[in-house]
């Protein structure tokens, strides 16, 4: 008789990059463990780490003071902690929590079963943070009803923009080879797949170091080909290189959804260069103007950071004019938030954190009426939705995403859940759109016409 497979709990903090990191680090030990969300019976505990501000390391931090009890009553659990802030912290995170067995960096998920044999063997706490030349990775098959699956693209980043951890934390930037990618989209959408996220910190430099010379858009253009495929999306490109190519892509490939995330960070010409983006205001502006040009009905997303070391007060009114003038959809925003070894962290003309907490509040107050108005330009529409599952937000409601990422909840059963469904949108807040499913067997009447004309069919 086969002895059970011990139960494996995975808490996930940060980035996408970090959710599919946590889903490599399932599939690694997948012939010793299973996993479950019920932490109180693992036997394995790993905490997967963000370190791109302090408040993201404060909470592994706390977390890791209230799994003290959990460790004191079941002492034969073991408790690991991996990602970007096991990457930085190694060794010292051993010292700061006397209950911790096991330290792996983000070049450690491979190697972690041979971690955990040794753990095993001499009973001793250990740390394992080197980089590696080379990553495998591994390909599991469809969890049941899954229809979104996240694809790492890339790992790493080469850009050192002064004020961020990334690169330091994840190591050189490295391209997965266009066969790997390609097998693995294919699997999952013969397995009924819906939608691929292709991820990397910076998607517009994949390809480079390859043995076959295969770039961004080329790799989208060989994965729109794919029949069955429905939705296509991708994470993060960077400003800077975002090609003319790729934005003709918008207007060419039926699966690429018309959404970009585009993160600008700041409005100052002074700041941007000090945070060595590598644009302008206006150079931005311009990709922004080009890429409405190509595929009118683009949604924009963008990262923002208030309080930068330096920032005057006239430096930040140039990024509320930027956000007007962009007309973001939606918008994460941050504080500035030193972090050890970047550049930044250094620079004198530290912003007080009033001036963060009050700049921040300006801000939050313009993109909400920005994303206000980007989701009344949707109101009274016919859009696709792809079925996510149950709205916490929305007593009961189905909840989705249009192909442009605009959240929509909406009654309905839930056999639709993991399937693209017509809605016709009927009212418009902040973060979410209201809607009714259109007529029929569950509006399925407008899906054959969808895949057609996917961006706007008549209700
Ligand atoms: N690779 C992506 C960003 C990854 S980090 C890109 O280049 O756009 C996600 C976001 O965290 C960044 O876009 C930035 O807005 C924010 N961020 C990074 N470092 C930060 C810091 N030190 N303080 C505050 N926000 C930060
Ligand atoms: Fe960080 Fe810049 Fe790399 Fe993005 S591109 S991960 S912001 S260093
Ligand atoms: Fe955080 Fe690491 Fe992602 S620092 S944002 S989890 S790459």
């Amino acid at each position: 008789m086969r002895t059970p497979k011990k139960k494996l709990y995975i808490r996930t903090y940060g980035c996408q990059m970090n959710v599919a990191d946590s889903e490599q680090l399932a599939l690694v030990l997948d012939s010793d463990y299973e996993l479950t969300d019920r932490p109180e019976e693992a036997d394995l505990y790993l905490i997967n780490t963000c370190a791109i501000r302090r408040k993201s390391v404060e909470k592994v931090l706390s977390l890791l003071g209230r799994l003290k009890a959990l460790k004191r009553r079941r002492p034969e659990m073991l408790l690991g902690v991996g990602g970007c802030v096991a990457q930085q912290e190694g060794q010292q995170l051993l010292r700061q929590a006397p209950h911790l067995d096991l330290v792996f960096g983000t070049h450690g998920i491979y190697r972690l079963p041979d971690l955990l044999a040794k753990q095993r063997q001499t009973g001793r706490r250990l740390v394992d943070t080197a980089f590696a030349a080379e990553m495998p990775y591994l390909c599991g098959p469809r969890p049941a009803g899954a229809v979104q699956k996240l694809v790492t693209i890339m790992q790493g980043c080469d850009n050192y923009c002064t004020y961020c951890v990334v690169p330091y934390v994840r190591g050189p930037e490295r391209s997965r080879p266009a066969a790997d990618i390609i097998a693995e989209v294919a699997a999952f959408v013969s397995q009924g797949g819906q939608e691929v996220t292709l991820l990397g910190q910076n998607v517009n430099s994949y390809g480079r170091g390859l043995p076959e010379a295969v770039s961004f858009p080329e790799l989208l253009r060989r994965l729109a080909a794919f029949g069955g495929l429905a939705r296509l999306r991708f994470t993060t490109s960077h400003p800077r290189d975002l090609s003319e190519d790729l934005m003709n892509c918008f207007a060419e490939l039926p699966p690429l959804c018309e959404h970009i995330h585009l993160p600008v960070q700041a409005g100052s010409d002074g700041v941007l260069a000090r945070m060595r983006r590598g644009y302008t205001q206006k150079d931005y502006l311009t990709k922004v103007e080009r890429l409405r040009q190509v595929c009118p009905d683009i949604a924009i997303s963008t990262d923002l950071i208030v309080g930068f070391p330096g920032e005057s007060e006239a430096d930040f009114q140039e990024t509320l004019t930027l956000m007007r003038a962009a007309a973001f959809d939606s918008a994460f925003y941050f504080k500035y938030s030193p972090r050890p070894q970047t550049e930044a962290a250094t620079y004198a003309e530290q912003v007080p954190e009033a001036v963060k907490t009050e700049r921040l509040a300006r801000l939050k107050e313009v993109q909400e009426q920005l994303s206000l108005a980007s989701n009344q330009r949707l109101v009274g529409g016919v859009r696709e939705v792809l079925v996510e599952g149950f709205s916490k937000q929305h007593n009961g409601q189905l909840t989705g995403r249009l192909r442009s990422n605009h959240v929509v909840n909406f009654d309905g059963p839930a056999e639709l859940i993991g399937r693209l469904v017509q809605v016709h949108v009927t009212t418009a807040h902040r973060h979410s759109l209201g809607a009714l499913l259109c007529g029929g067997q569950f509006g399925d009447q407008f899906l054959a016409a969808s895949r057609q004309d996917h961006r706007r069919i008549p209700c």
